[in-house]
């Protein structure tokens, strides 16, 4: 089945919240926002901005009428500067205009006087001076200390990856709307609803149910609106409280660049032992995340970084801590993957280390330490329906290893101005959030007289289909056809108290939860078709639309049940609850069952580079992808597409800059560079695993959102190995990204750059 949305996509009649038209009487909202990024702020004068003809009012934090708190998991974060600004780009006033024009204009005759203040960026830096966001974490399994005595080879290394915009195509926004009686419409576009209902209600102080939010669909979230949307629903709402009038506040593409939070940055520290036979016999990593200026969700990302920080590999004795660091960045938040990936980076990194002291291919370690069924994961739980092993065979089988690997050192042994590398990248992705409470979900499914069906769930499109398979779950289960189902907008007066859409886990949630409406729904009907077929309940089937009897064909169909139903004043509608079974997590102890399952993967990289200009080309991603039973293959396959060119714009080219006083110099897209369809792998080849082993997955399709991101990481190791090619003894920083510079100053690096025989001839 095609993606609902792509018809609309594809005419440009999708409709985002600017696209919706606007009521009589809309006021603009524009932020304005600090130029220091730490610093008291001495004194704040509005009285020109305020004469500017056609605003409305500036709003300070003064205007709250509730609390001036926007923390989710921490209360440490302001919506509007009271007296301290703590990054480049954190609100202290909102400007109300007639036009977005107007309150730009105004925005710029705010006059501010600042007290400077120090400014930390580095990660280690912060954590060095006690700045943390929270008490550290330690997730612990055997005694590294025991093992390290028994280890034949010990690596130890540092490794860093760098942040990442999220550069969905739809900037942050949200529109607000007042409605009778005090309350607020807000349409947003957020990943979180619930979220952005909860935290408004906080900050104008009033009851929840006085808030309502609608959401149609994202133009890309990434775990950007996770969060992040909230700021800017409340601050459209704030003004529509006091004015009683809509209003709308859009960032542009350098407000949303410059204010909001990005993936973290992480420095990390890591130690291996190696077994002769070359068994990972103990582990241990230090993570550095920087935090930014307030804990948003950080303390969430780093703890599934200590959950994926063994990647899929079984290590018995691994000792992982994480230090989330507070810094004068703007709050970093999710992005796909949730600090999975910056966990995985260093494992990969300190198994690469290991392979090049040892002057072997890092695959030999990789493939002999690979899970398998019943090995325990670092933080308790037993791995079931294990693939890691099944897909790296599987990948062999169809892309062979070996002969790729001849191949490029075929090609490197045959040209000196070009060189290839290669590397492989395997996965390992838990499935749930991390914290069991938000593993739960709600759906509203009606159906109408005339057999049309409508579905109401928590679950937010933003591109990832979760609405074609919703649909796909109501048709599926009543067995009618697809034209008879409608997905409504994402509303919090129709499934309440929702998980934001994250985790992946989106489509199991919800999609469970509204199994169980239409199962209960169909159970109803086919009461009712036995009493009107005269036969046994058990019996009755539908199929198509057509109600069976012991298999045999009956002349009543799905339209003439539904309305049998209703004449006899049977309920038509059901709202249904699911949670998640059988998982858990203690924190005390740092161990439990906190995955309902994990998806595998892996995934085979070829890349080649320009020893003259460090440019480079990725030539081929070979994956084979753990789906399950995919419900709908194109859509998953989109998600693996999308998810691989994201990870490698992370690995390779998204480089994000901050000067030492906090501003944020890569903040446009003529300066930050993501990947375009120049830059995408020449071949991308994604075979599916289909396997039959019961997950609680929906449907048994698993979950395929964020675990392709991090096969990205194998183009950061590939290109690594394609400048060794070139320099053998370049010492390469275990940096990401590796930039076209990086890799131009690893091809030349000293060792090597003055000797002449060593140019490109
Ligand atoms: N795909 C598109 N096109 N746009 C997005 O914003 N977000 C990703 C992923 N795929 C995203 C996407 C992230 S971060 C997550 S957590 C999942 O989709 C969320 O949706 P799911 O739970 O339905 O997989
Ligand atoms: N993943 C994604 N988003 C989240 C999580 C998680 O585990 N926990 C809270 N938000
Ligand atoms: Mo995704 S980072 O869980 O929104």
């Amino acid at each position: 089945m095609k993606n609902i949305d792509s018809r609309t996509h594809t005419r440009g009649e999708s409709v985002y919240v600017d696209d919706m038209p606007v009521i009589a009487g809309t006021l603009y909202a524009v932020a304005f926002d600090s130029v220091v990024a730490h610093a008291k702020i001495k004194s704040l004068d509005l009285t020109e901005a305020e004469a500017v003809t056609g605003v409305e009012r500036i709003f300070t934090y003064k205007d709250i009428t509730g609390e001036n708190q926007i923390g989710g998991i921490i209360p440490d974060e302001q919506l509007l500067a009271e007296s301290v600004v703590d990054f480049w780009g954190m609100p202290i006033a909102l400007v109300v205009a007639e036009s977005e024009e107007i309150a730009r204009v105004a925005a710029k005759k705010i006059k501010v006087e600042f007290e400077k203040l120090p400014v930390i960026v580095d990660p280690r830096e912060a954590a060095k001076q006690n700045k943390l966001i929270m008490p550290p974490r330690t997730f612990q399994n055997g005694d590294t200390s025991a093992q390290w005595a028994k280890c034949e080879h010990i690596i130890e290394g540092i490794a860093e990856s760098g942040g990442q915009e999220h550069l969905y195509i739809e900037t942050q926004g949200a529109y607000a709307v007042p409605l009778e009686n005090g309350n607020i419409k807000i349409y947003s576009s957020t990943q979180g609803p619930t979220a952005v209902q909860r935290t408004t209600a906080r900050v104008l102080g009033l009851p929840m149910h006085k808030i309502e939010v609608d959401v149609t669909r994202l133009g890309g979230g990434f775990g950007g609106k996770e969060d992040q949307a909230t700021t800017w629903a409340i601050m459209a709402a704030l003004a529509t409280h006091h004015l009683k009038r809509p209003v709308k506040c859009i960032l542009d593409r350098m407000a949303d660049m410059r204010m909001t939070g990005k993936r973290h940055p992480y420095s990390s520290d890591f130690k291996l032992g190696l077994s002769k036979d070359l068994k990972i016999l103990a582990f241990e990593a230090t993570f550095y995340q920087n935090a930014g200026a307030a804990a948003d969700l950080s303390p969430a990302v780093l703890e599934r970084t200590l959950f994926h920080a063994n990647n899929t590999y079984n290590i018995p004795d691994a000792k992982v801590t994480a230090y989330s660091c507070k810094t004068n960045l703007p709050p970093n938040t999710a992005f796909r993957g949730f600090g999975g990936p910056q966990g995985m980076f260093v494992i990969e990194a300190a198994i690469v280390k290991a392979a090049e002291e040892l002057g072997i291919e890092p695959t030999v370690i990789q493939e002999k330490n690979l899970l398998k069924d019943g090995d325990m994961f670092h933080y308790g739980q037993i791995t079931a329906g294990c693939m890691a092993k099944n897909c790296w065979t599987r990948a062999d089988e169809l892309y062979n290893i070996k002969k790729t690997r001849e191949e490029v050192d075929a090609f490197n042994a045959k040209n000196k101005l070009y060189k290839k590398g290669f590397a492989i990248m395997p996965i390992c992705f838990g499935i749930s959030f991390t914290k069991t409470l938000m593993n739960q979900a709600r759906a509203l499914v009606h159906v109408y007289t005339d057999g049309s069906v409508g579905v109401s769930t928590g679950a937010v499109e933003m591109g990832q289909g979760v609405n074609t398979k919703m649909l796909q779950v109501a048709a599926t289960i009543f067995s009618i056809s697809v034209n008879r189902v409608k997905v409504e907008t994402t509303n919090t007066t129709r499934v309440s108290n929702t998980s934001p859409t994250a985790a992946s886990a989106t489509a199991d949630l919800n999609g469970k939860a509204t199994q169980l409406a239409c199962e209960a729904i169909l159970g109803r009907l086919k009461k009712r078709a036995a009493i009107e077929l005269k036969a046994n309940e058990n019996d009755i089937t539908i199929k198509d639309e057509v109600v069976y009897v012991k298999g045999n064909k009956t002349e009543l169909t799905w339209p003439k049940l539904v309305t049998a139903c209703f004449i006899n004043r049977e309920s038509l509608a059901e709202h249904a609850h699911y949670a998640t079974p059988e998982i858990h997590f203690d924190t005390t102890k740092e161990r439990g069952h906190p995955f309902a399952y994990h998806v595998y993967g892996t995934s085979l990289y070829t890349v080649t580079i320009d020893c003259i200009r460090g440019t480079y080309d990725i030539d081929s991603v070979r994956v084979v992808h753990d789906y399950g039973k995919s419900m709908n293959a194109a859509i998953d396959r989109g998600q693996i597409e999308g998810g691989i060119v994201q990870g490698i714009g992370w690995m390779t080219m998204e480089e994000l800059i901050y000067n030492s006083e906090g501003r944020l110099m890569s903040n446009a897209l003529s300066t930050y560079k993501v990947p375009d369809i120049y830059s995408v792998p020449k071949e991308i080849l994604i075979h599916p695993l289909e396997t039959e082993v019961d997950s609680l997955a929906i449907f048994n399709s698993k979950a395929v959102g964020e675990p392709p991101i991090m096969y990205g990481i194998g183009a950061y190791f590939a290109l690594r190995n394609a400048v060794k090619a070139f320099n053998p003894s370049a010492n390469i920083p275990l940096n990401a990204p590796m930039t076209p510079e990086k890799v131009l100053m690893g091809l030349y690096e000293k060792s090597v750059a003055f000797k002449s025989e060593a140019l490109p001839v």
